[in-house]
């Protein structure tokens, strides 16, 4: 009787509050509960506050931003900013989007894994959870290292979910604990004290009140269990506690009632708050030991904080192209050069050459001297008479590319791999990069110039409806279609300069094909600079008009508006600095077609995502496109400022037929859901109006920005579960699902991953009278391939009628299964410090003897908090073990170092010293003394005081310079 009035009640409440939820912290949005968006937002602001923090204090430079849970991403951006020259605008796009990444794929672990129990550490999995906490941690560090940092994201996104749902889950916060449970970040050490299955661990609630269900003894002997949790059966084995709501059928049975703490209105809602900052400390932590594994600097990458622009080359290597390649390299040089050690240098280099068969390899680099060798390297040889690969080489770079990068190919040739267009558009649609068309063929083509080229590669040529295959690719992605002569391209190539500076944002893009004369207007905000307008098209005749009715026409090269460049079918405006701010317009008209883009530098801008509705209520990220016709949700975030007000998010058709217009719902400062009520026909993209109301912005005011990318939807929906690892040399088998509203249509089948890797796929599904089908693709890494490469596969469906089509993209680590487990040793062997009051006329020193055990081996030695200096040396020690040495000798005003020893698979090791106390002056620590040997990073202090003077090098350390002095005579 009792339980059906609660069964009752549980009902009722869920239907009425739709509250209760599936498995977790709320993913992404819950007014008054914290989410796993917030508490990894948090955790991730907090950290690098923390690294840019010590970075700073070791660098002597003052650091004044307070660490706690008020942080913004434009206050972490602004205090991490250390570039000199930086008088230009910052752009926050690449700390957002990393962010933004990271808690999608945690967010995303509720769509497709609602109901794993080791997912959510429900039903006291708690070896299974650790297990994908600990092995999610050394794909992380596997991936920074092989620098694959979108794959180490999503891999780090997907185990936060795991860490922080333990907070909410199980019985830790309900057991008094103060910290966060490191055993769950640390493979090596037993997990104890867990309710074994037979131990019944809760008791009824006492109607609603849950506050009081979890057995006395649980509590005493402070055994660790977790809820049982089931959407469809009740059962549970005898006396143990349940997640609890309304989806949860074994919280029905006795003991009835749960203990999880997802959001204030869950039966443990009373401890929300306390599991949620648990939570984030707890991720916190985690971050600290990447962190210590990969170092500052990677781990400043891996948060999108170093990226400001790419500079991206995909070069057709035939014959006929030496003077381009020439070109290429000039400009490319000429930006390195120039921009070398200024917040404009480009933080990463992309290069991909192809010809006829082939295409690659993929030249991806942070190293401006790398990318200066390949481009060197690259000569005009063969081909000729044949179109190239220009599309595969184009995928390779968008592949390898950040996202919204600008990506520039240089080709005088019709693509051979056209029948890639659709699997290219996906990409530039998911990758939200633009691509511009260096094309210097077309004209001599049409025109007939160019003479001494067409003599001597007669043969090549390229038609129209090639030339329209790049127009189309480079207007779905925001990018231009530039067709010049060979002997103007480096007046074209302007466009390349312009494009790689940091901070570049769209204001407006437009196409018109086939063109008609039309005005367009857009407005300019006082944080743009370096506002620059493009008008690519057949002999394009254009008039631009200030906000202050000042008008200058196409054909006029300096005007009181700006100057402007003619070069082939390219005209570029760079307008004058003063009198910007208001409302432009321009009257524009072309033959045929024509594109118009609208660019500055600002650190305004803004991201945005399609999220779809998942069991329970809340939103997740949508993998792929949406549903044509039907409502959809954006959910946007505005970068640059603490805080702002949307006005406006549309869907404008990129055919200029119409525009949807979005209902707008603060989620936070700078965050938003935008309902549409219905997702366009063709192509679209995103366009947001706005008011900066930061004060620390110089001049508020309106805003307007642009996606420069086309987005588009479908009649199909395909989707597949995601696996973030896979082994080498091992088939991987992954199903996927075609949804369609339209029933009895037949599918072509497309898969292919940019590494090249064995796919198999089924060539074609049918898609029968229930609407739906599934599929099976293989995936095999070769056995060869490192740990850590991230692989992208794409599988794409085409409805063989109509053409409609959409893809599902999935990113996986390729990791061979890690079995070192043990962190490497740090163990202090003397510190020798005879400090004065006067610290800086004095140094001290430390010697610390590392080893690795049976692992893998160490592969980085590095210290924290201090500015001294470290040495290393290598000896083997009496019983054969190898022993690096680390001699640390730093000013006495430079008072604590941490010493970090990573080993091949990133385990951790570090110890901890400080001279601080006052007293201290010479001390002596016999090589065994065991307290140097540090488990909990930064926890333990070696702080030793002998109050006798005097000062020497231990007798052991003396038998170890002796023994290397040996060891190197030797070799
Ligand atoms: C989280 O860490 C902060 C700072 O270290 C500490 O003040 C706070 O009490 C911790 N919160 C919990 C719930 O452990
Ligand atoms: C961009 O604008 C800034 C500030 O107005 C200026 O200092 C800088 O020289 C400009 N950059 C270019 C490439 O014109
Ligand atoms: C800029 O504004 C000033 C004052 O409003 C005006 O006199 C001047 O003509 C304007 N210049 C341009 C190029 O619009």
């Amino acid at each position: 009787m009792v339980s059906l009035v609660v069964v009752a009640v549980f009902l009722l409440w869920g239907t009425l509050f739709q509250s209760p939820q599936v498995a977790a912290f709320k993913p992404l949005f819950r007014d008054g509960s914290v989410t796993h968006r917030e508490i990894t937002q948090m955790a991730i602001l907090r950290k690098t506050a923390e690294v840019c923090r010590d970075i700073a204090t070791a660098q002597g430079r003052d650091f004044t931003l307070a660490i706690n849970n008020k942080l913004t991403a434009s206050a972490v951006q602004k205090a991490c900013t250390t570039s000199p020259g930086s008088s230009s605008a910052l752009s926050s796009l690449g700390f957002n989007l990393a962010i933004t990444e990271i808690y999608l794929s945690n967010a995303a672990i509720d769509a497709v894994f609602a109901l794993s129990a080791a997912r959510h550490v429900d039903n006291e999995a708690f070896v299974e959870g650790r297990d994908l906490i600990t092995r999610g941690m050394a794909a992380v560090k596997a991936s920074v290292q092989q620098g694959s940092y979108i794959s180490a994201r999503i891999t780090l996104g997907a185990l936060c979910h795991t860490l922080q749902d333990f907070y909410s889950h199980s019985n830790w916060v309900e057991l008094g604990s103060i910290a966060p449970f490191s055993t769950l970040i640390r493979p090596d050490l037993p997990l104890n004290n867990l309710a074994d299955r037979s131990t019944p661990t809760c008791k009824n609630c006492i109607g609603k009140d849950c506050s009081d269900n979890i057995l006395p003894e649980i509590l005493l002997h402070k055994k660790l269990t977790s809820g049982y949790f089931d959407i469809i059966f009740s059962a549970k084995p005898a006396g143990k506690c349940s997640h609890g709501g309304f989806l949860d059928r074994t919280s029905y049975i006795d003991p009835i009632g749960g203990i999880n703490k997802d959001d204030i209105s869950s039966n443990h809602g009373f401890l929300h708050q306390r599991a949620a900052d648990m939570a984030i400390n707890a991720t916190m932590e985690m971050l600290q030991d990447i962190r210590l594994a990969t170092g500052n600097r990677d781990f400043l990458r891996l948060m999108g904080l170093s990226q400001t622009s790419v500079l991206a080359f995909v070069i057709d290597t035939t014959g006929s192209m030496s003077d381009d390649i020439e070109e290429a390299k000039r400009v490319s040089f000429s930006i390195i050069d120039s921009r070398r050690g200024t917040s404009e240098e480009p933080s990463e280099y992309i290069l991909v050459p192809f010809n006829d068969p082939d295409f690659g390899p993929l030249t991806r680099t942070k190293d401006a001297n790398i990318f200066k060798a390949r481009i060197n390297s690259l000569t005009a040889s063969g081909g000729g008479d044949e179109p190239e690969m220009c599309l595969s080489g184009l995928l390779l770079a968008l592949a390898g590319a950040p996202p919204s990068s600008d990506i520039f190919v240089f080709t005088d040739a019709s693509a051979k791999d056209s029948k890639l267009k659709s699997t290219v558009q996906a990409t530039i649609e998911r990758t939200k990069s633009t691509v511009t068309f260096m094309l210097t063929n077309a004209l001599s083509f049409r025109r007939r110039r160019d003479v001494s080229q067409s003599q001597k590669f007669k043969s090549r040529s390229i038609t129209q409806s090639d030339i329209q295959l790049y127009r189309d690719l480079a207007h779905i992605s925001g990018g231009q279609a530039i067709e010049v002569t060979r002997a103007s391209l480096s007046q074209a190539t302007a466009v390349i300069t312009d494009a790689s500076t940091s901070a570049l944002v769209t204001v407006l893009y437009v196409e018109r094909s086939p063109a008609i004369a039309e005005i367009f207007s857009f407005l300019l905000d006082p944080s743009l600079s370096n506002v620059t307008v493009y008008i690519t098209g057949d002999s394009p005749v254009f008039t631009l008009y200030s906000p202050t009715g000042v008008s200058q026409s196409g054909s006029v090269a300096d005007g009181p508006l700006g100057s402007i460049l003619t070069v082939g079918n390219l005209r570029r405006v760079k307008l004058n600095s003063d009198n910007q701010t208001g409302e432009w317009r321009i009257s524009i008209n072309s033959t045929r077609f024509y594109s118009l883009k609208v660019t500055g530098q600002s650190s305004v801008n803004f991201l945005f995502n399609f999220v779809e509705q998942i069991e329970g209520g809340d939103l997740a990220p949508k993998a792929n496109r949406p549903f044509i016709g039907r409502n959809a949700t954006l959910f946007v975030s505005v970068t640059g400022g603490d805080s702002v007000t949307v006005t406006d998010v549309l869907l404008v058709e990129a055919s200029g037929s119409g525009v949807v217009n979005g209902t707008i719902k603060a989620v936070g400062a700078t965050d938003f859901l935008v309902n549409v009520d219905r997702i366009p026909e063709g192509a679209f993209v995103v366009q947001l109006k706005g008011l900066l109301n930061d004060s620390t912005q110089s001049l508020p005011g309106q805003f307007q920005r642009q996606s420069p990318t086309q987005q588009q939807g479908s009649r199909v929906t395909i989707t597949a579960q995601p696996n973030s690892t896979i082994e080498p040399g091992m088939p991987f088998d992954l199903s996927f699902t075609l949804v369609s509203n339209a029933t009895e249509s037949n599918y072509t089948i497309r898969a292919r991953t940019d590494r090249g890797f064995s796919v198999s796929f089924p060539s074609s599904l049918n898609i029968g009278t229930e609407g739906s089908a599934q599929g099976t693709v293989t995936l095999t890494a070769p056995s060869d391939t490192k740990s850590g490469t991230d692989v992208t596969l794409t599988i794409e469906a085409e409805d063989q009628g109509s053409g409609d089509s959409n893809y599902v993209a999935l990113r996986f680590s390729v990791m061979t299964k890690v079995t070192d487990f043990s962190r490497p040793v740090c163990q202090v062997v003397s510190i020798k410090a005879d400090c004065p009051v006067e610290c800086s006329t004095a140094s001290w020193e430390l010697s610390a003897n590392l080893t690795d055990g049976n692992g893998t081996g160490i592969s980085s030695v590095s210290f924290n908090r201090g500015n001294g200096s470290l040495s290393l040396s290598f000896v083997i020690s009496e019983d054969g073990t190898n022993v690096t040495v680390a001699s640390y000798n730093a000013s006495c005003c430079s008072q604590e170092v941490e010493l970090v020893v990573v080993d091949r698979v990133g385990n951790v090791g570090t110890c901890f010293t400080s001279i601080k106390s006052p007293s201290v002056e010479t001390t002596t620590v016999k090589p065994s003394t065991p307290s140097t040997i540090t488990n909990k990073p930064s926890t333990i202090t070696t702080v030793i005081t002998t109050p006798n003077r005097g000062c020497f090098v231990s007798f052991s350390m003396f038998v170890l310079l002796c023994n290397l002095i040996f060891f190197f005579l030797c070799k």
